[in-house]
Parts: structure tokens; C-alpha cells; sequence
């Protein structure tokens, strides 16, 4: 008989899919605690993320942020929220998988992505408009790797949590 899947719901998708506002929600709608992966990285450096990549660089922001993940695997129950970067990384890709759980990636058009990012301070990764079709088409095959899709075209995030909660992942 397979072992009972681990009660961790891990979010992934590229910035502003609405990781971090559907991961609250959904953590409150199980009653589980809510681990914000850039959130927990930022505490544990007194940082920002952008002043981590100004400081210190993107490999070194992929150190700690595989070390916030490891981290945050612990936790069970859990929903936690990755950044857009985490699962195209493939050793996380691992860790993840290793740590069991259930990946959810929050499907966004692109479009809707970009008019998002381009309002966001905090996001050093986002510079033009071609550097993000290209880093949005690198990830792509990574994130088609999570164990559920949601399409959040047309969703508000309240809808996009009952999606998720209709998996029935556990
Ligand atoms: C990143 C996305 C950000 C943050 C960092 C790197 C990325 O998280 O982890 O700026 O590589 O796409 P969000 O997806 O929460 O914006």
C-alpha cells in the first residue's frame, strides 16, 4: 500500500500568478499555517529580495532560497508559496519531490503576468518585455512538471483556492 501523501501543498508558478495571495487563502480555508518562501528568505536575511540580488547576486539568492526550502519542507501541515524561480531549479525540483507533498502550479497568460510584474517594485528579475517572454518559456517545462495545473484565466483568487481545494490531493 503507498504511503499517505504528506499534507503540504506547495504553490509554484511565474511571478505574479498570485502565489502568495491564493497560499494565504487557501492555508486559511484548511486551517494549516502559511509559508511565504521570499517571505521567509527576507526574515532570515533582514534583506530584501532586492537587495539580496543587488548585494549578493542571483546564485548566491539560489543558495539560501534552497536552503529556506529545505527549511520550509518540515513544516506539515502546510501550504507553502514558492517564488517564481524555486521549481525551475531543478535540485528543488528534487528536494521537493523527496520531501513529498503535493505541487500546484497557478497557470497565468502571460499577458496578465506582465501587466502584474510591471507594477511590482520588488522583482529584480523582471526587466523588458523580452526577458520575461524568455524567462516565462524556460520555466514553462519545469512548472508543466507540478502535479496539478489550475488555469487562473477568468478566476478571482477566492476561485482559484475552490479549484485547489477540489483536487482532493489527500
Ligand atoms: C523570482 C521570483 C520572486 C523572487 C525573486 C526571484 C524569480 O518571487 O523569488 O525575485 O526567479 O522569478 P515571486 O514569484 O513571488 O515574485
Amino acid at each position: 500500500m503507498s504511503r499517505q501523501r504528506r499534507k503540504v501543498i506547495y504553490l509554484l508558478g511565474f511571478m505574479g500568478s498570485g502565489k502568495s495571495t491564493v497560499g494565504q487563502l487557501l492555508a486559511d480555508a484548511l486551517g494549516w499555517p502559511f509559508i511565504d518562501l521570499d517571505t521567509l528568505i527576507e526574515a532570515g536575511q533582514g534583506y530584501t529580495i532586492r537587495q539580496i540580488f543587488e548585494n549578493s547576486g542571483e546564485p548566491f539568492f539560489r543558495q539560501i532560497e534552497r536552503a529556506a526550502l529545505a527549511e520550509a519542507s518540515k513544516a506539515e501541515p502546510a501550504v507553502i508559496a514558492l517564488g517564481g524561480g524555486t521549481y525551475a531549479q531543478p535540485p528543488n525540483v528534487l528536494l521537493i519531490r523527496e520531501a513529498g507533498g503535493a505541487t500546484v502550479w497557478l497557470d497565468c497568460p502571460p499577458e496578465l503576468l506582465r501587466a502584474r510584474c510591471e507594477g511590482l517594485q520588488n522583482r529584480p528579475l523582471f526587466r523588458d518585455e523580452q526577458s520575461f517572454m524568455q524567462l516565462l518559456m524556460e520555466r514553462l517545462p519545469y512548472y508543466r512538471l507540478a502535479d496539478f495545473r489550475i488555469s487562473t484565466e477568468g478566476r478571482n483568487p477566492q476561485e482559484v483556492v475552490e479549484q485547489i481545494l477540489s483536487l482532493r490531493v489527500f
